[in-house]
């Protein structure tokens, strides 16, 4: 007997999946993958045994307290604080931005005050009124032209396939550049990696009795039990896999970027002395590059020493059916979700959740939180009959 059915077992649902468990509910999660844990999973490299993040490089950080104490039950977290580094004309460069980036990049031994005035000073050039006309002019106009050339345009243009005139002003939501030489990439208050990985502690959260996982089960595949025909209308469904999906795309398609990561083990310790480097230059064909053993100094020792895994990762559009990774959010998909979201609205006891039942890129910690909230607003007083409808 199932009390709520849970369609993908990302941090979303698996969150909501062990609230309602520990809540006394028996609850069924499904997940079309061959593992659980969604985008946040990872496994040992078949020949080197180094962790890799099958999905792209998955960094815990937050600074929400009720998040980091409930991430903590299932899991402790190494000390590691992420760093990245971009290579740009043959040199390499701290990022994000700071006082240790401008005084590389202009040889120069600027103070905080001075290197303010020379960013203002080169942010001149952009006319006020014409600074959110697009990416460029905006990126500009908060970093100055010759770091945006360097740092921002090609990355982004290779990024988005797509020249940054035509993007628009508002993706540009922060390109930090800070006038001290701290090169921390998060400045949240806990940061670190699972310790014994990410396959661990997804799999202990649904470890509990009132949780059953099925894995290759498809929502979609009619053949199946747990499909949308047979349970909708039925069960509580909690869904956390594509809206548009959900509705068989009858608005039409929402616009996703996906990521192509191409692996490779190389014969020596250390290809990059980082963990990820950054490639701003337009003619290389990739945006980064991640070597793995670099996520777990602390487990050296046990990595081998004359072998390492990296991934290459190239971004471009998704196609239907490809993993959907970042919302492009452009104008025709704002408005095909809000009606997407007015269906939804009239589905019996479904609730949309986690990253790709929003359409919002959601960074772990907000996932968690996300599901924490919705459990205890709408789905816990749903199960215990204390509102009838969710
Ligand atoms: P998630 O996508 O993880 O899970 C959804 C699950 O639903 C999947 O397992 C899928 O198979 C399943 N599903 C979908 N449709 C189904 C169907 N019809 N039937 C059955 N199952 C179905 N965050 C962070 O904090 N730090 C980081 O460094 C990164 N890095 C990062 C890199 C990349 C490339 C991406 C794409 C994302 C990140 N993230 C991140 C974000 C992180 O991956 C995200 O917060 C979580 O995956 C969100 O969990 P969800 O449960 O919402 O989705």
């Amino acid at each position: 007997m199932t009390d709520l059915l849970i369609v993908g077992s990302g941090l979303f649902g698996l969150t909501m999946a062990r609230e309602a468990a520990e809540a006394g509910a028996k609850v069924t999660i499904i997940d079309r993958r061959d593992h659980l844990g969604g985008n946040a999973w990872s496994e040992p490299d078949p020949e080197t045994g180094i962790e890799v993040h099958k999905y792209g490089a998955h960094l815990f950080h937050t600074s929400n307290e009720r998040v980091w104490e409930y991430v903590n039950r299932f899991t402790s977290f190494t000390p590691y604080v992420h760093h990245v580094y971009t290579t740009v004309n043959g040199v390499v460069y701290p990022m994000p931005v700071n006082l240790g980036t401008i005084n590389q990049f202009f040889q120069a031994a600027y103070s905080p005050d001075e290197a303010r005035a020379l960013i203002a000073s080169q942010a001149a050039d952009i006319d006020p009124t014409h600074v959110d006309d697009n990416f460029r002019t905006k990126g500009i106009s908060l970093v100055g032209k010759p770091l945006f050339e360097a740092f921002f345009e090609g990355y982004t243009s290779k990024q988005w396939q797509t020249d940054p005139e035509e993007l628009p002003a508002s993706i540009v939501t922060r390109l930090p550049v800070r006038y001290t030489y701290d090169n921390r990439y998060f400045n949240d208050t806990y940061e670190g990696l699972p310790t014994d990985g990410y396959a661990a502690w997804l799999t202990r959260m649904s470890d509990h009795p009132n949780i059953t996982v099925h894995l290759d089960t498809d929502f979609f595949d009619p053949e199946s039990e747990f499909s949308k025909s047979r349970t909708v209308g039925n069960l509580p469904v909690v869904y956390t896999g594509p809206i548009d999906e959900y509705f068989d795309y009858r608005e039409g398609d929402l616009g996703w970027r996906t990521i192509d990561l191409e692996l490779e083990v190389k014969p020596t310790g250390d290809s990059q002395g980082c963990p990820v480097m950054n490639y701003g230059d337009r003619n290389v064909p990739y945006t980064r590059i991640h070597e793995f053993r670099h996520f777990h100094p602390e487990r050296a020792e046990t990595y081998p020493k004359d072998k390492t895994v990296i991934a290459r990762e190239y971004s471009r559009f998704a196609k239907r059916g490809e993993e959907p990774y970042y919302p492009i959010n452009a104008a025709a998909d704002r408005k095909r979700l809000k009606t997407y979201h007015e269906l939804a609205a009239t589905e019996p006891n479904v609730l949309f959740g986690g990253r790709l039942g929003t359409y919002k890129y959601l960074d772990m910690h907000m996932a968690i939180a996300s599901a924490l909230s919705r459990f205890n607003n709408v789905v816990a007083p749903f199960l215990s009959g204390e509102t009838k409808t969710m």
